[in-house]
Order: structure tokens, then sequence, then C-alpha cells
């Protein structure tokens, strides 16, 4: 028999015991063990229910058990989440998690003490929701070199592109349909703003790449200035706007970002939509791999939490080695000396003049129309990829002509 204790009971942490519950004989039957969830951490009273016995309000009841050697932390948040973690850790537990805020921040520390502790700390559930991604990185794919890793890993975000996109609803309306749904975060600003989606390739990157990649330094830009025009001049290309993530290895360095892209309607990532994931995985030896599913929602977000405790049941006395380093150097390339296609749009009251300035300092642009009313005093075009330092003073100059009143929206465009 092994007894874990689950720190948190909301939507992950209630789903994770209400899967080890219905599973129950399937599980029993790949790893010949009974698990048995014997505490439930929440300050929460959860009067009606049936596992108000399990319930504690106090770590140490946990922590101080020999009986539990896993504690599944679905708490969120940095701070009570770390300092629960690291005391679990250090008391030999092994622990399993979906934060992906926590292992984004403290990855490297927390893994770090897991091996010294002969323990494992996994978090399978911290990327992507259900769709196996760490796993398969860390074991599937392990005789490859990375090369780039890339995906949709917000599936608010996608979700509010594919009612933008296929629906003609404004972001505002997609936003409030995806709340009410319960896909977006308690505050949509993480999912919107990109940082939810940043959490997931520093991870993602740190785990492809060998080093700890601070999520706070990579370039991050969410959806909230999209537009439908924008949509539509997408469209008129024959391409789709995506929130992508990008970790990708630069010589001995790290190019990440996050940030909407143009993406031809052909490309893999084009066809994911709604609440759906899907990352993309290059590798020296086996080329392109997709990963594809649910990246959201209580019950496969506890599905990954569950393989992770099943894991561990399996190797209960052994370290997985899975670990990054923390660089003493700057490990992201600055993404200004970066090469990239924009797209842009302009407000002008002298369209020949703008075609002028941008057919001067771009060769190769083209210019982009669509038919609709609201956009009959701008010019849109694409850049010919170029360092974006260059194609940011370029733009400045644009900004600057008397007769350019403002630059609407810039959106980066994947050519190859
Ligand atoms: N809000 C996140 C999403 C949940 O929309 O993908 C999973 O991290």
């Amino acid at each position: 028999m092994v007894n874990i204790a689950v720190l948190g009971f909301g939507t992950v942490g209630s789903g994770v015991v209400d899967v080890i519950e219905q599973n129950e004989k399937s599980i029993r039957r790949r790893v010949n063990e009974e698990i048995v969830v014997k505490y439930i951490l929440d300050i929460r009273d959860f009067e009606d229910s049936p596992y108000k016995h399990l319930l504690t309000k106090n770590i140490d009841d946990i922590l101080e058990d020999k009986e539990v050697s896993i504690v599944v932390e679905v708490m969120g948040g940095k701070e009570y989440a770390y300092t629960y973690t690291k005391r679990a850790l250090l008391s030999g537990k092994h622990v399993v998690t979906s934060n992906k805020e926590l292992v984004a921040t403290h990855g490297a520390e927390l893994l770090a003490i897991a091996q010294g502790k002969n323990v494992n700390y996994l978090f399978e559930a911290s990327v992507g929701g259900g769709i196996p991604i760490i796993r398969p990185l860390n074991q599937c794919l392990a005789a490859n070199e990375i090369s780039e890793i890339y995906g949709i890993l917000n599936g608010t975000t996608n979700y509010i592109l594919t009612q933008m996109i296929k629906h003609g609803q404004r972001f505002e309306d997609a936003l409030k349909d995806a709340q009410e749904k319960g896909y977006a975060e308690r505050n949509p600003e993480a999912d919107v703003e990109g940082h939810d989606a940043c959490r997931k390739i520093a991870i993602l990157s740190s785990l492809s790449f060998g080093f700890q990649v601070d999520a706070e330094k990579i370039h991050t830009e969410g959806i909230t200035k999209i537009t439908l025009q924008d949509v539509a001049y997408a469209e008129e290309i024959g391409s789709v706007i995506k929130l992508l993530g990008i970790g990708k290895k630069v010589g001995e360095k790290v190019f990440a970002r996050v940030s909407p892209v143009i993406i031809p309607r052909e490309h893999p990532l084009a066809g994911v939509e709604n609440v759906f994931n899907a990352i993309l995985v290059k590798g020296n030896a086996i080329g392109d791999v997709m990963f594809y599913g649910q990246g959201a929602g209580k019950m496969p977000t506890a599905s990954a939490v569950v393989a992770d405790i099943i894991d561990i049941v399996r190797n209960i006395d052994r370290n997985n080695r899975v670990m990054w380093d923390v660089s003493e150097e700057e490990v992201l390339v600055d993404i200004a000396q970066t090469n990239t296609a924009y797209f842009v749009r302009v407000k002008t009251e002298d369209k020949g003049a703008v075609f002028e300035q941008v057919n001067k300092n771009f060769k190769g642009c083209s210019f982009i129309s669509i038919e609709d009313e609201s956009v009959q005093d701008e010019v849109a075009f694409i850049t010919p990829e170029k360092q974006e330092k260059e194609l940011q003073q370029v733009l400045n100059d644009i900004n600057n002509m008397p007769c350019v009143s403002t630059i609407y929206n810039v959106i980066r465009v994947m050519k190859e």
C-alpha cells in the first residue's frame, strides 16, 4: 500500500482523488499496489464532502507521517506551494505537481533537492494538461538532441482566437465566453497576456536544453491587441493567428518567446482549435513530433498527475535523474538580435507617402488589402525577414511621419 497526501482540494485536487477512486482497479493492475489518499490539505472545510475525514489544515500532519510517501501539490501559487514542496522533498517524500509557476521558477532547486534525497519531483501536468509531453521528452525522446520546441500552450487564448477566427466574435466577447465556460484562469491576465504560456515554454526549454530558463526574462506578448481586422488580413493571405510559445537552441544559448504569430493554414498548428493544445518538438534523430490534446480541465490534468503518481509507485526507491542546471551566465539570446518578419497596420491620411516609405526601407515587402469599411484609412504590409532591431527602427521612422497617426498593430509572421 502506498499512502499519498493531496495539497489543495480545488479543481485538480478533487480530480486526482476522483481518478484514483474511479480507476482503482486498472491502476492496481498496472502497479500491483493499492494507492490510498490518506490526507487532503485545504484551508476550507468541505462539510458535505465524502472525503471530509481526510481533510487537515495542518501540513505537519502530512510531513511528520512516515507512512505518507508521495505528496501531490496541486494548490497552485508560489509561496506556500514552494515551502511545502521543499519541506516534503527534504523529509524524503516524493512530490508530484501541476504547478507550472513553481516549476518554472524553482524547478532547478527542487529537482536538485529531490536528487539529493533520492526521491522524485514530477510535473507532467504542469504543461499541456493531459497531454503527455514531459515524460516523452525525458524518456521516449531521450536519445535526441532537441533543437526546437514550440506550440500552442494555452487553451483559453486558443479558444478566444478560434472564436474570433471562426465566429467573428470580438476579443472582449470571446474572453467573456471563455470565462463563462470556466476555461480562463481566475485572473484572465495570466492567460491573455501570455504569462501562462510563458511559464510552460520556460519549463519545456529548461527540460529540453538542460539549464533553467527564467520565465520572467522571456519576451512575452499576449493576444489582447488582436482585432477582427487582424484576423481578416491573416485570412486574406491564407493564414491564421495563433499564440505560440517558442524555445530554440541557438549555439550555447536559448531563444525563447511567447507572442501571437501569423501562420499558414497548412501548418500543423493552424488546425489546432478551441481549448486544445499542441506541441511540436524537433529532435536530431526523430525529426518532427507533435503532441496534441486537451491542455486544461479537471480530469485531463488529474490524469497527468495520477500518471506521475503511478510512475513513482513503480520506481519508489529511485530518483529518475530529471535535472537542469542554473547557469551563471545569461542563457537567453536578446530577441532584438533575432530575425523575423512583421505584419504591420498603419493608420494614415496619406497612403501614398506610407507606400513610398515602406518600399524605400523594405525590398520585397508585400502589401495586403481587405474589403472592410473600417480599414479605409490604413496601409497593411508584411516585411521581409530581418533583425527585430532593424524592423523596429524602420517602424519608428514610419510612426514619426507627419501623415501617420498610429501603428495599429504589429504581429510576427511565420515564413517557412
Ligand atoms: N488557463 C490554462 C489554459 C489552464 O487555458 O491553458 C492550464 O494551464
